[in-house]
């Protein structure tokens, strides 16, 4: 069965990798049946009822997807293509005889020009032609056409609350701290690592706990060690606002009291040595000293990601860690972010 992930857009890599996580979490099987601008389609095997639970729960994790859908059609992008899918497509698996329906189109960039309340109304009539009632404010199902590099078509199975993100804003939180990551960025972060409810993660760095918390919304167990103790005050005033199950350790990422093999994800932002502080003799002290500490206290098979602003692929080869994927973001003119993901084998 195909699915459609409607990507938001920020970020070229993050939003598909925070997909992939998600579905490793959930241990779907899966292929990628198609990529375009902005959508992500999967074809996911398994029985109806439990891919569309575990994408529920994947819609409740995800920070940079707007909508789930369950893929009615795909074809090019021109109208009469469009309108002769719908007409040609079977619906039974999308809308039970007696529900009603709305439908609503989104043009994803510059793709197209076929105009969203034209081609609406026409996939309206399609629809009600199967016999299915309109309702435009209370639907009981909304289909949604995506005008990407091709057209999608599919029923609406969740939404994601990118709203809750915003209400997480560092600014909004008691403890503030510049140089913190966004919530949705932090959130990604964390779905790429495969945490899983009940499981521990660790941030060796973990500042005001923005990670954390993202970490903890998803019912892990997190650590976090910040050498600043005053940081580490602010931390716990974060974490208790968003109730988390947590531990805070304050200390040296590069010597920590933790057992080894004993956490499942790792998810951290060190310091870059501009705008946060540093606390080791130099860069290359704190990087091999904390990489060898990650390498030694993650679990085998697990996962780190790190977020940097140099290339740590050196640090990481060093401590054993095997390099998954590596990916960037510019943030502005001089100052581009590296996300590395590794894993212990
Ligand atoms: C880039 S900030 C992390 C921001 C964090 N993600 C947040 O949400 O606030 C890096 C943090 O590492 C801390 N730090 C610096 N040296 C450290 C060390 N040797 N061990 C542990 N933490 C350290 C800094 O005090 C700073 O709070």
């Amino acid at each position: 069965m195909l699915y459609a992930f409607e990507l938001s857009g920020e970020h070229a890599v993050l939003p598909v990798e925070e997909i992939i996580g998600c579905l490793g979490v959930e241990e779907l099987d899966y292929e990628e049946y198609a990529h375009f601008e902005q959508c992500l389609v999967l074809d996911i095997r398994g029985s109806a009822g439990d891919i569309d639970r575990s994408l529920l729960s994947i819609g409740e994790r995800l920070s940079m997807s707007h909508h789930i859908l369950k893929v009615v059609g795909i074809c090019d992008l021109d109208f009469d293509s469009i309108i002769k899918m719908a007409d040609g497509s079977d619906v039974s698996e999308h809308i039970d005889s007696g529900e009603t329906f709305v439908v609503r189109a989104r043009r994803m960039k510059h793709n197209g020009s076929i105009k969203t309340e034209k081609v609406e109304g026409y996939l309206g009539g399609s629809i009600f032609r199967k016999g299915f009632r309109a309702n435009l404010k209370e639907p009981d199902v909304v289909f949604r056409l995506i005008m990407t590099d091709s057209a999608v078509l599919g029923s609406l199975l969740t939404s994601i609350d990118r709203g809750a993100y915003e209400h997480r804003s560092p600014q909004k939180k008691p403890f503030f701290y510049p140089g913190v990551l966004m919530p949705r960025v932090a959130r990604a972060l964390v779905n790429i690592s495969c945490v899983k409810p009940g499981e521990v993660l660790l941030d060796p760095f973990s500042g005001t706990a923005g990670i954390l918390v993202e970490a903890g919304l998803l019912s892990a167990h997190v650590i976090g060690l910040e050498v600043r103790r005053k940081i580490s005050h602010g931390a716990r005033m974060n974490l208790d606002m968003f109730n988390a199950d947590y531990s805070l350790l304050v200390g040296d990422a590069c010597r920590t009291a933790l057992k080894d093999s004993s956490v499942d994800a790792i998810v951290t932002d060190p310091p870059y040595g501009r705008s946060a502080a540093i606390q080791a003799e130099s860069l290359h002290h704190l990087y091999s000293g904390s990489f060898a500490e990650m390498y030694r206290v993650l679990k085998k098979g697990r996962l780190a990601v790190v977020v940097s602003e140099l290339s740590v692929i050196d640090f990481a080869d060093d401590a054993g860690f095997k390099v998954v994927t590596v990916f960037t973001q510019k943030i502005h003119k001089s100052l581009t972010r590296t996300f590395t993901v590794l894993r212990k084998d």
